[in-house]
């Protein structure tokens, strides 16, 4: 037997052994895909999600119309919510939210947050944040007249409790950090990092993107000020679909957020003369909460309390733990470097490797319907989503990787 053979045998035996491969084939087949490796920027749709779609137009839609709206859609951005928080954030009931792109829930979270500290004058993140959270700090400094403090991190890991301790300070209004990196899929300290910034008084708002639907976190409990994470990721709602956001409920009363719409007001249909926020989460929403991109998810959620967070977590190691090792195997002699953490303490559910051709590689792997990602300027990506990967979708695109080097 050959090795790729041997290694084949390996790779099925290893799906077969799995407790969750039995999942797989609840996800959309598509002849257009060998190897699907980009489960941290879009999730694979559920074949259920196709008839609920067809049901949703037909009935929730089609028949009831607006009523819908009394039944059930008003209610969905915070049931939703709920729903995510007990399943996967370790948060109680009305401290979540589901409403807008990322991007704008985390612009109105970071804008309320840094309202609710006045007199502290920096904003603290690092300096390997994903764009849009840099990008959007950057904005909200020249707005309120604040300036920015960053961490330089190490690309290859990511923010250390350490260099939290050495930077927050008595200035410091609100700290923005990523749970995983989107680069190295660095794990932070969530926990320990949390206490450091309270202790200097500050706020935390930590970005989830790359850990909802496959890292546990324990929100509550670790006294989490403020979260957002997307769901088109790892919680499968399609592209494009809603943000979630989370709130501590004791500092819900006192955050105010920037974007005044009537959906977020105490009297939604009294079309009062001037804005007073609702109570609770609802005043974090703005305008009509977009619907449609909320149905997928809500399949995502019931696999994932069928699956269970702790069996999901299990395999997301096992699948990062047979990715490093076949790579550490095929492709260092070759010249590529792990930009992943290799200990589990620190380790999300995507593996990040580096090489000066991997533009172009990725590029081929596309065109052999092998999918991971590229990012700038020399890593691919590799999203390992536990309810949809096989061991044998990681054996066959780190195999087209060393085929693609030495060509
Ligand atoms: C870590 C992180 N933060 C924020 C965003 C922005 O999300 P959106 O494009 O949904 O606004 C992304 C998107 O991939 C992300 O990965």
């Amino acid at each position: 037997m050959t090795d790729t053979a041997a290694a084949l045998d390996t790779a099925v035996a290893l799906d077969a052994a799995d407790a969750l491969g039995a999942h797989v084939g609840r996800f959309v087949e598509s002849d257009e895909v060998i190897s699907y490796l980009d489960g941290n920027s879009l999730g694979r749709p559920l074949k259920v999600t196709a008839e609920k779609m067809v049901s949703f137009i037909r009935s929730d839609w089609g028949s009831r119309l607006i009523r819908s709206w009394d039944e059930q859609w008003m209610e969905l951005p915070l049931a939703l919510g709920d729903r995510i928080g007990a399943l996967t954030l370790g948060a109680a009931a009305g401290q979540t939210v589901v409403a807008d792109s990322t991007t704008v829930m985390l612009y109105k979270l970071i804008r309320a947050a840094v309202a609710a500290r006045p007199g502290r004058t920096e904003i603290l993140l690092d300096d390997d944040n994903f764009p849009t959270d840099r990008f959007l700090v950057d904005g909200i400094a020249r707005e309120c007249g604040l300036s920015l403090r960053w961490i330089a991190v190490d690309k290859t890991a990511g923010v250390t409790a350490d260099q939290v301790r050495a930077s927050v300070s008595e200035k410091t209004a609100l700290v923005l950090l990523s749970h995983v990196s989107y680069r190295s899929g660095y794990l932070a300290d969530m926990p320990g990092i949390t206490r450091i910034i309270h202790d200097a008084g500050a706020l935390v708002l930590w970005d989830l993107c790359h850990s909802a639907g496959v890292i546990p976190t324990e929100l509550d409990a670790w006294h989490v000020d403020i979260a957002v994470g997307c769901t088109y990721k790892y919680l499968n709602g399609g592209p494009g679909s809603p943000a979630y956001g989370y709130v501590a409920s004791a500092l819900q009363s006192e955050l105010e957020q920037p974007i005044w719409g009537w959906m977020g007001a105490s009297d939604v249909f009294g079309m009062t003369d001037a804005y007073v926020p609702a109570t609770g989460m609802r005043r974090f929403i703005s305008g009509t909460p977009p619907v449609v991109g909320m149905l997928a998810m809500r399949d995502m959620l019931d696999l994932i309390e069928e699956a269970g967070m702790p069996a999901i977590r299990a395999k997301s190691f096992a699948l990062t733990d047979y990715a490093i090792a076949l790579i550490e195997e095929l492709l260092v002699p070759l010249g590529v470097t792990i930009s992943t953490p290799i200990a589990h303490e620190f380790r999300g559910s995507h593996v990040t490797i580096s090489h000066p051709s991997f533009r172009q590689v990725n590029e081929a792997l596309w065109a052999q319907n092998i999918i991971p990602d590229f990012r700038n300027p020399d890593g691919i990506r590799l999203g390992l989503s536990p309810l949809s990967t096989t061991f044998a979708e990681v054996l066959i695109g780190i195999e087209a990787i060393r085929a693609a080097l030495t060509r």
